[in-house]
């Protein structure tokens, strides 16, 4: 059920289970990192491979010692710029961190939300969170816990209800390797933004076999429906007559007539304002039974990169 009922998530969290949980980026599923049963549960009702692992959430960075070490000055910088907020940093791992978080690898994925009732949840308890985004393996992650019911009604007993997510797109991942900044994931923090911090960084290959991040994988972040990718949204709509067809629009796109759907991510054409909306839109079209999804590359510049790079993976 969706709830605003602190305590009781609490009280669930305690006792092994897991809950859904707001953050300002998406939704998570969120379990208590030292209980092994509760990480089960996690990825087994997502779906998830065993090779995937998870992020920490912390309450606050003065903690951060005790899940990584050998913490590298930029990931300080960072933290300290971006904590609470939409950047994960992927470090060494403590010893005690288990092998289910980090699919054994020796880093671990941490960071701090900011998100008022992730906050207050997390500070009232003695264990960090896993949360992974609160979808199925591959699809479309939530931004409201109306999503979230969506996709796992039946399967947790509680939903805590933030209302809808503020950045809209998951935390931007940054790891280091040789103390060298590599961009992970884009995600709600632009490259530009962490680059004015601490200098440019390398991206990590996106189409490699075996990425550091498999949210990396191509086709991930997808909604059901099929989507198609056009600069030109008139020529694609001449060349499927037949099929009934949903627009995903930046600005709006005054040359299509009214009788077809079309979602406005931003009617002043803000790629901020976009990003918070483009998973909510998603989802929209997705529940419109439509044979095909379009629309346009963003500018490929701050969020409308992070933006593109999930248009690119939902392509079938
Ligand atoms: O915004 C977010 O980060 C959301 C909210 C709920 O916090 N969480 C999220 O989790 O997106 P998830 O599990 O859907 O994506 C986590 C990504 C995956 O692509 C995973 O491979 C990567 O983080 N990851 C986790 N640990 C890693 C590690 N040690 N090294 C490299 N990548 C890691
Ligand atoms: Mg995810």
């Amino acid at each position: 059920m969706i709830t605003s009922d602190l305590n009781q998530v609490k009280t669930a969290l305690i006792n092994g289970d897991i809950i859904a949980l707001p953050t300002e980026t998406v939704y998570g599923l969120a379990a208590n990192i030292y209980l092994d049963s509760a990480l089960e549960k996690v990825f087994k009702l997502k779906k998830r491979p065993s090779y995937n692992p998870l992020i920490v959430h912390i309450s606050n960075a003065g903690i951060l010692e005790q899940i990584a070490k050998n913490i590298p000055a930029k990931a300080r910088e960072l933290a300290n710029v971006f904590w609470p907020g939409p950047l994960t940093l992927v470090l060494e791992k403590q010893d005690q961190i288990p092998n289910r978080i980090t699919a054994g690898k020796s880093t671990v994925a941490v960071r701090v939300p900011n998100h008022p009732i992730a906050l207050q949840l997390l500070k009232s308890l003695n264990f960090p969170l896993a949360a992974p985004s609160a979808n199925p393996f591959g699809s479309l992650s939530p931004t409201s816990a109306e999503h979230v019911a969506l996709y796992f009604k039946e399967e947790i007993n509680f939903i805590l209800d933030g209302g809808p997510c503020f950045c809209g797109l998951e935390s931007t991942i940054i790891g280091f390797e040789n103390d060298k900044p590599i961009l992970y994931r884009h995600g709600a923090i632009s490259i530009e933004e962490i680059e004015k911090i601490i200098g440019p960084i390398k991206i990590k290959n996106k189409n490699s076999k075996n990425p550091s991040a498999p949210g990396m994988l191509t086709r991930h972040y997808a909604p059901k429906t099929q989507i198609q990718i056009n600069d030109d949204i008139s020529l694609a709509l001449a060349q499927n007559p037949d099929k009934k067809i949903g627009v995903l629009s930046f600005r709006k796109n005054k040359k299509i007539k009214t009788e077809i759907h079309q979602e406005v991510l931003s009617i002043s054409g803000d790629l901020n304002e976009a990003s918070k909306n483009l998973y909510a839109a998603l989802h929209r079209l997705d529940q419109m039974n439509l044979d095909l999804i379009i629309s346009s590359f963003f500018p490929e510049k701050g969020l409308g990169k992070t933006i593109n790079d999930r248009l690119k993976r939902a392509i079938k």
